[in-house]
């Protein structure tokens, strides 16, 4: 999760993190001071396949880590019914995201919140939370804390979609990698049951055919019938 220059030089990518997660600060410099490597100016394609199927149906959204806007943005113009809360940890990264809404002309219904996810959420009033590369960032010690936050943004019911890069992904640079099985504990233990996980990618400015990743979607209890008849 460093710079574009240290994805075209691998030597001065860092080690991948483990179970300590990527350095809170890494974001605020990098947003500062840097092109990050997962702003590719486009959504992700793992969010346009999850619009395709409908999973933002339910609103409000809540997009956890939003990052510069780009899936937020995405999903509003797909659906010009729903309303977005997006937030992030860093003041740069929410105020380029605000301003992209406005140029995409979605700003009246996507709000823009700065805020610490591994302790600080909305309340329980969300169908639905996107997660597009953001649990993966955390140390074993802060995901709790962050799966807390999301699963209390949801009403019962509601889903949380996740895209979180693979043990697969073998390549340099980016986040921690997560096993399936250690994925699927962290999202039960949160308290959300998973209906579904595929192998999926994301986008990166670093990752050549995007980095293999889990597409996930999970419910927080009880399951809508038609998502538990399908898994
Ligand atoms: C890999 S980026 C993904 C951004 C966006 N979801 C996307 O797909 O373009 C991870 C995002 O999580 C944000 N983030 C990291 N730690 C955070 C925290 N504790 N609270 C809120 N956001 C955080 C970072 O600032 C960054 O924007």
């Amino acid at each position: 999760m460093t710079d574009e220059g240290a994805a075209s030089n691998p030597g001065r990518v860092p080690p991948r993190p483990g179970s300590e997660g990527v350095p809170h600060e890494v974001f605020h410099d990098v947003y500062r001071r840097s092109k990050a490597l997962w702003v590719t100016g486009r959504p992700q394609p793992a969010v346009l396949t999850a619009i395709e199927r409908g999973w933002f149906h339910e609103g409000p959204l809540f997009d956890a880590g939003c990052g510069t806007g780009e899936n937020a943005i995405a999903i509003a113009q797909a659906d010009p019914t729903l309303e977005i809360l997006a937030m992030d940890a860093v003041p740069e990264a929410v105020r380029a995201a605000a301003g992209a809404a406005r140029a995409a002309g979605v700003e009246d219904r996507i709000r823009f919140e700065i805020a610490d996810l591994r302790t600080d959420g909305p309340p329980s009033e969300h169908g639905c939370v996107l997660d597009a590369g953001v649990m993966h960032v955390f140390s074993d010690a802060d995901r709790p804390g962050y799966l807390k936050v999301v699963h209390d943004a949801l009403r019962p019911g509601g889903a949380a979609i996740f895209i979180v890069f693979s043990t697969e992904e073998i390549r340099p640079g980016g986040p921690r990698r997560l096993e399936r099985e250690e994925l699927v504990s962290a999202i039960q233990e949160a308290g959300l049951r998973v209906e579904s996980i595929e192998k999926s990618r994301y986008e990166t400015l670093g990752h050549e055919g995007g980095a293999r990743s889990w597409l996930v979607r999970a419910f927080r209890a009880p399951m809508p019938v038609e998502a538990a008849d399908s898994r």
